[in-house]
């Protein structure tokens, strides 16, 4: 026969485990609610940043190296604005946006052939993103 022991700790076992399993689906379900866009667009803009810091870290610098990546920047910077509903009516905000498209633009109209002009490309870049979070981001 079981002591009493045994069966306290079985029963605080049975506890510990519904509690974990209901806190799991409490964030699940929390998190499904959450609209995924907007860190998504930042993501992945944040993604194709890297590959470029990348590329000139590897002296991997040519325009078949790097283009793609301005032209993803490029793309998804039309994004910015509709992804974040209750900002892009902020004066501030459309123009830091606005900002990154400009950089982005001529970067693509004149691309940087070497990573010494991928560098200056990519910290012009940045400083376009970090204007607006310094601002917009909590
Ligand atoms: C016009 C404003 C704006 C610009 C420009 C901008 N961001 Fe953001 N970014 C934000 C805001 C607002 C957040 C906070 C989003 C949130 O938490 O939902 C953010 C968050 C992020 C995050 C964290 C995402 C997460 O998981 O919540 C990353 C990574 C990021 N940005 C990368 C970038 C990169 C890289 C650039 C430049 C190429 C950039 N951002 C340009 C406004 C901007």
């Amino acid at each position: 026969m079981a002591s009493n022991a045994s069966r306290y700790l079985f029963l605080f076992l049975i506890g510990l485990a519904m509690g974990i399993i209901g806190t799991v689906m409490a964030m699940r379900a929390i998190d499904a609610r959450q609209d995924h866009f907007p860190s998504s667009v930042m993501e992945v803009q944040g993604w194709h940043v890297h590959q470029l810091k990348a590329a000139t870290e590897q002296n991997r610098c040519a325009a078949t190296d790097t283009l793609p990546h301005l032209q993803a920047l490029r793309t998804m910077a039309n994004d910015i604005e509709p992804a974040f509903p209750d900002l892009r009516d902020d004066q501030r905000f459309a123009k830091h946006a606005s900002d990154l498209r400009a950089t982005l633009d001529s970067a693509l109209a004149n691309p940087p052939l070497n990573c010494a002009g991928v560098g200056t490309t990519l910290a012009s870049i940045s400083d376009n993103c970090s204007a607006c979070h310094k601002e917009f981001r909590n």
